[in-house]
């Protein structure tokens, strides 16, 4: 796979909007961004309504879908759960790992993130695995040691060839869904941290290369500020990509 860097946009519907919301979505949506060819654009939707999704905007190729999530295992009696190939199967070519609501509330921890990555790779989905720390392991100074863990385990489980097919989200769970967004110097000390582990584990080039998004809070009045914090490569955005216009002026931000 040939490692694309443009800057990424991406979308996390995380439990909202199901078929019919998100064929409007992709109406409004469409209507107001233009394809650029400078920027990628990601969307993840609930599994539910990625066909949907995919069907909508079928004349927009730039518009990429994902899903949330995926089974570690191929198949099997997993009520309830979707596997990474019916991901594929009904349109996506992304998707999430490690999300922090994720490994909160279905206790997806280190070893289950890095066998769901593996599984992601093996369908051919490419992965956004996320990272990042608690209010309480920042307070307590354990910053660099949970980004360093959290990618060092899926760095460890994923073969070398394929570390370049890696993208990676910074979230920190105290920027989530409370409008306490990280400080633009914030996010750039945490992506260093973070590209300096890949660089440790998957070599300098790829550590330099890597493209590392930031999640947790981010708006059309932040971004901006966000995308010129060094190392910020592009952002993971969950309720302000609900809207289509929010979502929009995000993804038209100004590169520098
Ligand atoms: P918010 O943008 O709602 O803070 O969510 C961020 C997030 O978790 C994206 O994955």
């Amino acid at each position: 796979m040939t490692h694309d860097n443009r800057p990424l946009f991406a979308a996390n519907w995380k439990m909202h909007k199901g078929p019919v919301a998100t064929r409007e979505f992709v109406a409004e949506f469409t209507s107001c961004y233009e394809p650029s060819e400078d920027r990628r654009v990601v969307v993840f939707p609930p599994s539910i309504s990625v066909e949907a999704f995919r069907l909508a905007a079928v004349d927009r190729p730039d518009l990429g879908v994902g899903v949330q999530d995926v089974h570690a295992e191929a198949a099997g009696a997993h009520t309830g759960a979707i596997s990474a190939s019916m991901a594929v199967e009904a349109g996506a070519a992304w998707s999430l790992a490690g999300h922090s609501e994720r490994r909160r509330e279905f206790g997806d921890d280190d070893r289950l993130v890095s066998r769901k990555v593996q599984r992601v790779l093996a369908s051919g989905l490419l992965p956004v695995v996320c990272v990042g720390e608690t209010l309480e392991e920042r307070d307590s100074g354990a910053l660099t040691e949970v980004l360093e863990r959290q990618v060092a385990a899926v760095l460890s489980a994923v073969e070398h060839k394929a570390h370049g097919d890696l993208t990676w989200a910074y979230e920190p769970v105290w920027a989530i869904g409370t409008g306490r967004t990280a400080s633009p110097e914030d996010a750039a000390e945490a992506h260093a941290i973070v590209r300096n582990a890949l660089a440790g584990g998957a070599g300098a080039a790829l550590g330099k290369g890597a493209t590392i998004l930031y999640g947790g809070s981010v708006k059309p009045g932040n971004i901006k500020s966000l995308m010129e914090a060094p190392g910020v490569n592009g952002v993971l955005v969950g309720g302000a990509s609900l809207e289509p216009g929010d979502f929009a002026a995000i993804c038209k931000c100004p590169l520098g």
